[in-house]
């Protein structure tokens, strides 16, 4: 398929676009560089600018796509906090953009990147897709506004949509990793404190309910969120119009994971622990059965082991990140 990814010089864009070549797609990128990294680049025909510019979202689609996989998103929840205007602007107005165009006859299909921040914080676990949409801050809400004007408009205009809805992207393909600025994530601010003594790593909190007292996360390998995508696309035709979590079905606490990473890298970690992150909940689990329903996906990378494994192998390679940043 001739697929345009947005967002494919980012994270999970990026390792999704080096999935796609492998299968043989002919991939295009639509990037502006906020946050992704142009060593994070595929030798792949690029349209650089904003999704915020009409005449340049169209104008990319003058040649109609297969596909499209919407990845370009600002994605750092406290940041949406102190400054939703910026979120709502990009994340909801720039795919507005896009999803227009895409109904203007651009493209035939649509995958969106969605969260879990969708959910909020429900009480019950593993959380299903039919699990009430409470976002909790405007990142969460901005990615539930576009699901529904991208469901609104794939009804009305007819083209396949599907949104994913990822939990806590972890680990690093070949050549590709995590780095964010500023990183507010756990896997990497562990790893990169090991590799760059600028970095600290605090426990947030050791007093939720949960076994060891550390909150639970789903973390999921951005290899399986890759082939997620692929999966999406060559089913979304059937699939109709509708959304999927992805997650492994498995929590591991903040605490499993300084175990892991400590016996892994053979560093010995024992980090401070401070007072909780405001907006922390003890546990977000995904139930993974629609997608193994639906897309016949099965997480394959995501054991703890090979997430921090091949985390640990591009920090330990990059402690700088693509140190890329003007
Ligand atoms: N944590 C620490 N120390 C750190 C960083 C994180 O203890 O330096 C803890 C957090 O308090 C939390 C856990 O590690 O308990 C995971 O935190 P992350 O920031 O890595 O991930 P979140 O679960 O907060 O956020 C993720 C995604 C968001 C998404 C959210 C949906 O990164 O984009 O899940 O629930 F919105």
């Amino acid at each position: 398929m001739r697929v345009l990814v947005t967002g494919g010089a980012g994270y999970i864009g990026s390792a999704t676009v080096q999935a796609l070549l492998a299968k043989g797609h002919d991939v295009e990128i639509l990037d502006n560089f906020s946050t992704g990294h142009r060593k994070a680049l595929a030798d792949v025909p690029l349209h650089e600018g904003t999704l915020l510019d009409d005449s340049f979202v169209s104008s990319v689609f003058a040649n109609p796509f297969d596909a499209v996989i919407h990845f370009a998103a600002f994605s750092l929840v406290g940041e949406s906090v102190t400054d939703p205007l910026k979120y709502y602007r990009n994340n909801v107005a720039g795919s507005l953009n896009l999803i227009k165009s895409v109904a203007d006859g651009g493209a035939k299909r649509f995958v969106f990147s969605s969260t879990a921040a969708v959910y909020g914080e429900p009480d019950k676990m593993p959380i299903v897709e039919s699990t009430p949409t409470v976002p909790v801050n405007p990142y969460g809400r901005t990615k539930l506004a576009i699901e529904y004007c991208l469901g609104d408009a794939a009804s009305a205009v007819g083209f396949p949509a599907v949104a994913l809805r990822y939990f806590n992207a972890a680990g690093a393909v070949p050549g590709l990793g995590e780095d964010h600025e500023p990183e507010t994530h756990l896997i990497p601010r562990l790893l990169r404190s090991l590799v760059d003594e600028n970095v600290s790593f605090k426990i947030f909190g050791n007093d939720y309910d949960t076994p060891d007292g550390t909150c639970i996360r789903d973390y999921i390998h951005i290899a399986d969120l890759a082939v997620a995508h692929i999966k999406a696309i060559e089913a979304v035709d059937e699939i109709g119009l509708t959304q999927i979590n992805l997650g492994t079905g498995d929590g591991q606490s903040v605490q499993e994971i300084v175990e892991c990473a400590s016996r892994i890298t053979g560093r010995e970690i024992s980090p401070a622990i401070t007072s909780r992150r405001a907006g922390d909940p003890p546990r977000l689990v995904a139930a993974n059965d629609k997608a193994k329903s639906i897309l016949g996906w099965i997480p394959k990378k995501s054991d703890l082991d090979s997430i921090i494994t091949d985390a640990w192998n591009w920090h330990s390679n990059n402690p700088d990140g693509y140190n890329d940043r003007g």
